[in-house]
């Protein structure tokens, strides 16, 4: 087992809350036509803050995200009282990064010094597109110039911003993509993140998928657009460090190595997620989904968890081994073992390094090569087998 002081510790809070639903998006977000009652739901984050850090005493905050749902819909009052109570009930490193997820319109941008006042030092904004017919079809609130001058607001008030984009959409080609990605990489400082399109069970997307009124690219031409962005990136010098996630060298998303690395992290808010190590034990967290039940739960119980259960030394094991290869550092094999109580099989990383999927760097790290990455899940579940 790692010891618990010597990590980075991350906690995730999540605003559940949208303008409108994106119909290719499941994530645990609501739309609600009446307001929402923030100064209920930061009592209901200041009590869950006080309770998990109850759980996890001496630990130091090393990243704070603010995901969602839509936090840029959050008051920066909100915004700042979450960021205090994490202050109260943990110790906070002075260099912590502080991640706020934002949609890139203009009313939004407007609260971007807000954020930064209240202590947020890192924006992450939901460009998807760059092109206004895009946008529409992905049921988005923004057009494009919206979204960019929404990126140049953050860039004039936040040293670190990142933005994301969602490629292999209907009918996109590589001279497309290709054209979209340099515009894209022209605007971005140091950080990007390009999602596929994935077709979410239970979407409107995954309905009109379904009755062949949505048509993705087939595997060749999806491969060809994850080469072409890889390839652009690289030589833009954005190389990717985790598969969706691309930056300069150093400006990684700190927040998300934690899960990454599989370190430690709180799970704060409706559906949120939490790895806890708690009596040299690590436990999985998630707490209740829907947000005003969770508020219910939070406020008679002081926590939304529906789910606080300890992990066996394999399932510890094997998320290490699953969220650690999807980087392109990779892994340290003897984590592995330490956690397993068992080493990999050598034989498998054999048969895999001799199929040009996996290899060992110099300091001993077993990494996910170039042309391992597009079977990435294969090669995980060879090793986990
Ligand atoms: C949780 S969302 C929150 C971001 C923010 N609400 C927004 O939409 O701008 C984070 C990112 O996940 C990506 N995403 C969501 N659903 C996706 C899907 N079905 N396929 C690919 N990417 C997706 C989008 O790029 C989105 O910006
Ligand atoms: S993509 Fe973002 S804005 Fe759209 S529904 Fe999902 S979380 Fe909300």
């Amino acid at each position: 087992m790692t010891s618990t002081t010597d990590q980075a510790f991350g906690v995730y809070v999540h605003w559940p809350f949208c303008l409108s639903k994106c119909p290719y998006c499941d994530f645990n977000s609501h739309v609600r036509h009446a307001a929402v009652d923030e100064p209920r739901f930061l009592r209901g984050f200041e009590a869950e803050i006080a309770s998990t850090a109850a759980r996890t005493p001496s630990r130091t905050v090393t990243s704070v995200f603010l995901g969602g749902g839509t936090p840029s819909l959050m008051q920066p009052a909100t915004v700042g009282g979450i960021l205090d109570a994490i202050g109260r009930h943990w110790t906070v490193a002075p260099d912590a990064e502080v991640t706020l997820e934002a949609n890139p319109t203009s009313v939004e941008a407007t609260r971007f010094r807000g954020y930064r006042s209240a202590g947020v030092n890192r924006v992450s904004l939901g460009v998807q597109a760059l092109d206004d017919g895009v946008l529409k079809e992905l049921g988005r609130l923004h057009t494009a110039q919206e979204a960019l001058d929404a990126v140049a607001v953050a860039r004039a008030i936040f040293d670190r911003y990142s933005f994301d984009l969602i490629y292999a959409r209907p009918r996109q080609t590589p001279q497309a993509w290709s054209e979209e990605l340099r515009r894209a990489i022209a605007e971005a400082a140091e950080h990007l993140s390009l999602y596929q399109l994935t077709i979410e069970p239970e979407t409107p997307f995954a309905a009109l998928h379904a009755a062949g009124r949505l048509a993705v690219p087939d595997d060749d031409t999806a491969r060809a657009l994850y080469d072409l962005t890889q390839d652009i990136c690289a030589r833009s010098g954005l190389p990717a460090y985790e598969v969706s996630n691309h930056a300069r060298p150093g400006a990684e998303c700190r927040h998300n190595l934690v899960y990454w690395r599989a370190h430690e992290y709180a799970g704060i808010g409706p559906g949120a997620h939490g790895r806890l190590d708690i009596d040299g034990r690590r436990r999985a967290t998630m707490a209740e989904k829907r947000p005003e039940a969770w508020l219910m739960r939070v406020e008679t119980l002081g926590h939304g968890l529906v789910t606080d259960e300890p992990l066996t030394r394999d399932e510890h094991a094997d998320e290490f081994l699953l969220m650690g290869l999807r980087l392109a550092e990779g892994i340290d094999p003897a984590r592995y073992a330490a956690l397993a109580g068992r080493p990999l099989d050598p034989a498998r990383i054999e048969s895999l390094a001799a199929l040009g999927f996996v290899e060992r760097d110099a300091t001993g790290c077993l990494r996910v090569t170039p042309a391992g990455f597009p079977v990435l899940d294969a090669v995980v579940a060879d090793l986990a087998a």
